[in-house]
């Protein structure tokens, strides 16, 4: 196995959200968000989207792995691993329970200065993301999340307020989770973690993705604005975007598989590129215009897009994506998962996600010739059920995944060049799945006694894979 020593300084470590760990989703003042109105579901079955926190349903995020006060214990944990970097959120919640709130909650503030703290008694960077999903539900329902303008100033001063507050804490942001999620605008979950929309029964595709147009175009403004207002409080900021990205290839040798794939990134890469570039590409600016998808831009808004551009590119790599002109038209491209195909070379997890490791090396390379900017890979893994035998768990999979996949990074990082600040993978301790809200897809090297029924003591348990994994980052990734 190909494997080469990366960088002096490399970040190693691993990514969560606060949502899917921290539990405690009414403590210290914590408001409703969207990710606490999510049911569980499963590998086949969508999680439901409820109006408020209804009795009777199972919300497995608000007790999660109670990580708020486990924290300490979980820190010590991954310090084990000899983690250089751990990328978490701030839950927007517990620091503007209602998003509109003219004060930040000192609770809330307080509960990350001290997981800040705790992490630098360590030596872990924190790296964190300011929307990962959990929009307070009160913007999402009573103001329609990020359809609406004023949502961009609800965001900015939770941005200016975490900026402030943890300026001499944190030098790693990133502004919005996976933006480009929503390119499959008529997706529920998808639309309600990214921008907060609920849609109402009976809308159209075409009401749906105009919504999302006009909802990405705000949440392009809110960031751009949160880029400079950061780089103002503190020059040193290195402030990125993060996208779910998939290297995406045709079915077929033929043209229009071939045209098929471009149309299909052209819809789903503009979102980085508006971040990286401070403007919309051509394909997609004439898409809009022509649809009058987008109708509130301001020339005001042109300029802070232009001002606010990213330090670096983040992104998460599970799969690539293969399109089949068989199922739609080049020209008529709207409804991106209707062009995607099953890749007949790949194999899939038990959730059908496609394992494509030297589709990492290609991500790396495609977003390095695209952007001409540092990378951060801060998601990778896979999500496994996982046994305990005699109180240990034995993860060869895990362990195989995650070393094919490192080792074609290590490749785009020695072969090609690519400048690259990370690795984190996700989950590594077991957490709720965003996707569908069970404990029992885990990705951790740390297990969690918890199952989709929320029965477990919450004892943690290192995996086969913690070991191995500590080894690797010992051996700054020689030793696979
Ligand atoms: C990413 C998200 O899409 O994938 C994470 O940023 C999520 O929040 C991860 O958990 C894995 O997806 P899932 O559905 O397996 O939890």
């Amino acid at each position: 196995m190909y494997s080469a020593k990366m960088p002096e300084g490399f970040l190693w470590g691993g990514a969560v959200a606060a949502h899917q760990l921290e539990g405690a989703w009414d403590v210290g003042g914590k408001g409703v968000s969207v990710a606490d109105v999510m049911t569980v579901g499963s590998a086949t079955k969508p999680r439901e989207i409820t109006d408020g926190v209804l009795p009777g349903k199972n919300y497995p995020n608000h007790s999660a792995i109670d990580f708020y006060h486990h924290y300490k214990e979980d820190i010590k944990l991954l310090a084990g691993m000899g983690f250089k970097a751990f990328r978490t959120s701030i839950a927007w919640t517990r620091i503007f329970p209602n998003g509109d709130d003219e004060q930040p909650s000192e609770a809330g503030l307080k509960f990350y200065d001290d997981l800040f703290d705790e992490m630098h008694k360590y030596g872990i960077e924190p790296v964190i993301t300011l929307s990962h999903f959990e929009m307070p539900f009160n913007l999402a329902k009573n103001y329609g999340g990020f359809t609406n303008r004023k949502t961009i100033d609800f965001f900015v001063r939770f941005a200016e307020v975490c900026f402030k507050r943890y300026k001499d804490k944190v030098k790693y942001w990133m502004t919005f989770n996976e933006i480009d999620n929503q390119s499959a605008f008529n997706n529920d979950f998808l639309m309600a973690t990214n921008s907060g929309i609920l849609f109402k029964d009976g809308m159209t595709d075409e009401e749906k993705e105009a919504a999302m147009y006009q909802a990405a175009h705000y949440e392009f403004v809110a960031s751009a604005l949160a880029v400079k207002i950061g780089h103002k409080i503190n020059p040193d900021f290195k402030i990125g975007l993060m996208i779910n990205y998939s290297p995406v290839r045709p079915l077929t040798p033929s043209s229009a598989d071939a045209l098929l794939a471009d149309k299909f990134e052209q819809h789903r890469d503009f979102f980085s590129d508006v971040q990286v570039f401070g403007e919309y590409p051509k394909a997609i600016e004439a898409y809009i215009e022509k649809h009058c998808y987008r109708p509130d831009i301001t020339d005001e808004d042109r300029v802070v897009l232009k001002e606010g551009t990213v330090d670096y590119v983040a992104f998460s790599y599970y799969q690539s994506t293969t399109v089949s002109s068989e199922k739609v038209d080049p020209d008529d491209l709207s409804d991106l998962a209707k062009a995607v195909a099953v890749n007949p070379t790949l194999e899939r997890s038990d959730w059908g996600w496609e394992i494509d490791p030297v589709g990492l090396r290609l991500a790396l390379n495609h977003l390095t010739d695209r952007y001409h900017l540092p990378l951060f890979i801060v998601e990778n893994g896979l999500g496994a059920y996982d046994k305990v035998e005699d109180g240990k768990i034995h993860d060869p999979y895990r362990i195989d995944y995650l070393k094919k996949h490192i080792s074609e990074m290590e490749k785009a990082v020695a072969i090609d060049g690519v400048d690259l600040m990370g690795y984190l993978p996700w989950g590594p301790i077991d957490l709720v799945s965003a996707g569908t809200g069970q404990m029992d897809k885990r990705y951790g090297f740390i297990y969690v006694n918890k199952n989709d029924a929320g029965v477990g003591d919450l004892s943690r348990t290192p995996k086969d894979s913690y070991f191995w994994y500590k080894k690797v980052i010992e051996s700054n990734g020689t030793d696979l």
